[in-house]
């Protein structure tokens, strides 16, 4: 099976890595890939959001299989566009992605279904907006945006000043474009959060292991939120009975509802959850691996992902049995110092070897933003690695990954000391 993976940051190599396990798979291609992908993967110069671009290169490489990674491409309808053209996919068609693209869809189906989330309005006009705000007086408020957002859409308020800014950058200021033209306006949750991605045929739900997302830039949770910071799975405050109670509450629900909406939904659906005091509710559904949950979830992965890949394709995802080692894996992003907010790129990464890892390969190191110049890796990106290391349990996973990453360098190079602290309190 030869494979064109879309994309070019640590989930994708994350998926290359799991992929090139497969006995089942003959050549694989990435665009726009990246440094650290080239060394797996053939790479072409394809942004992901080039549909018209994507498509041509899948004609010209006549894989077998086109994996769109990306919520962006998906969003905009790749997989529709390649599907017309004949060519066999993994992810969600635009009419199913819209469960990542717009909030007051999800959000809207959810209630259809009663499916836990937490309760909230729609505006599109900034004074009813503001009105509501000032009529619920309560704080934190949590306001975000309809569509895609880069992951900063999302505002919690703590006072009326700050909601009052917030519905004005989206509503009046345009701050988000199109994004924000429509926001909503939701009850703030509290509880830990979980993410759970799932293999999904638009019939079957298979869950995979659970994992914890570090969202903030700074240790103890500080500083403003990132893509993800690093990763641990299994997520300990995941215990069985909460699985059951998602399982029945949230994920066949949501599945049941997609397809009664004649909306299948074919791929990985992310689910953000939070574990409330009243029972686990949806943060925010995502239509595709989450990053850098991909890179400690797919590590677990026993069973052939090619396999899977097929049998979510042709929709016999009941039949496929899933299969994962009972193991720990930690991930440990490294960031370009300033990042998510202004940083520089360009600077050399000391540490890694010719194929970009560790010359004693105790970790694996998944590359985020890398470029290969001159036979050298340099930063290229706001997250730039993501070291990642598996072991019986969670910390000696956390020790090993965290011993890889004093062996590399870079200028300014930032990182969460704290990864996984909170799963271990437990
Ligand atoms: P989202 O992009 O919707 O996942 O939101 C980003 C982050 O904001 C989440 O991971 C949560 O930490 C936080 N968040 C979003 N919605 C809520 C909510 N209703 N209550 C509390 N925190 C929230
Ligand atoms: N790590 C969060 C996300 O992929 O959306």
């Amino acid at each position: 099976m030869d494979i064109l993976v879309v994309g070019g940051g640590g989930r994708e190599h994350a998926v290359i890595k799991a992929l090139s396990a497969s006995p089942k798979i003959g050549k694989i291609y990435c665009a726009p890939g990246n440094g650290g992908i080239s060394k797996y993967a053939e790479c072409f110069p394809v942004k992901a959001t080039d549909i018209d671009g994507m498509v041509s290169l899948a004609e010209k490489l006549r894989p077998d299989y086109v994996f769109v990674t990306p919520d962006d491409p998906l969003v905009m309808g790749m997989v529709d566009k390649l599907n017309e053209k004949g060519f066999r996919t993994f992810g969600p068609r635009a009419n199913a992605a819209i469960l990542e693209g717009s909030k007051v869809f999800s959000k809207s189906l959810m209630k259809k279904y009663g499916i836990p989330t937490a309760a909230y309005e729609t505006f599109t006009d900034a004074d009813k907006a503001i009105g509501y705000i000032r009529s619920q007086n309560s704080y934190p408020a949590v306001i975000k945006c309809d569509g895609l957002a880069l992951g900063k859409g999302v505002i919690i308020a703590r006072n009326e000043e700050e909601a009052i800014n917030a519905v004005n950058s989206m509503l009046l200021d345009g701050k988000f474009g199109k994004s924000g033209s429509e926001i909503v306006i939701e009850e703030f949750m509290t509880g830990p959060e979980v993410t759970v991605l799932a293999f999904t045929d638009g019939k079957t739900v298979k869950p995979m292991i659970s994992s914890m997302d570090h969202k903030r830039a700074y240790d103890g949770d500080e500083g403003l939120n990132t893509g993800g910071m690093g990763t641990i799975a299994p997520n300990p405050l995941y215990t069985k009975e909460k699985a059951d109670e998602c399982m029945e509450k949230i994920f066949k629900p949501t599945i049941e509802a997609m397809q009664k909406e004649c909306r299948p939904f074919k791929g990985c659906l992310y689910f953000g959850l939070m574990l409330t005091p009243n029972g686990a509710k949806v943060v925010e559904y995502n239509c595709r691996f989450g990053d850098p949950e991909a890179q400690v979830v797919l590590p677990l992965l026993k069973t052939d992902l090619a396999d899977i890949i097929e049998a979510i394709y042709e929709e016999r995802l009941d039949s496929l049995n899933i299969e994962w080692y009972d193991e720990a894996c930690a991930c440990v992003v490294m960031a370009s110092g300033g990042y998510p907010e202004k940083y520089q790129t360009g600077l050399e990464i000391s540490g890694l070897d010719a194929n970009g890892q560790l010359a004693d390969n105790k970790a694996f190191v998944y590359h985020a933003g890398t470029k290969y110049e001159n036979g050298k890796f340099v930063t290229a990106g706001g997250r730039v690695l993501g070291v990642t290391a598996k072991a019986g349990d969670l910390q000696s996973a956390l020790d090993k990954a965290y011993s890889a990453v004093s062996e590399i360098s870079f200028e300014n190079a930032h990182y969460r000391k704290d990864i996984g602290k909170r799963a271990l309190a437990k």
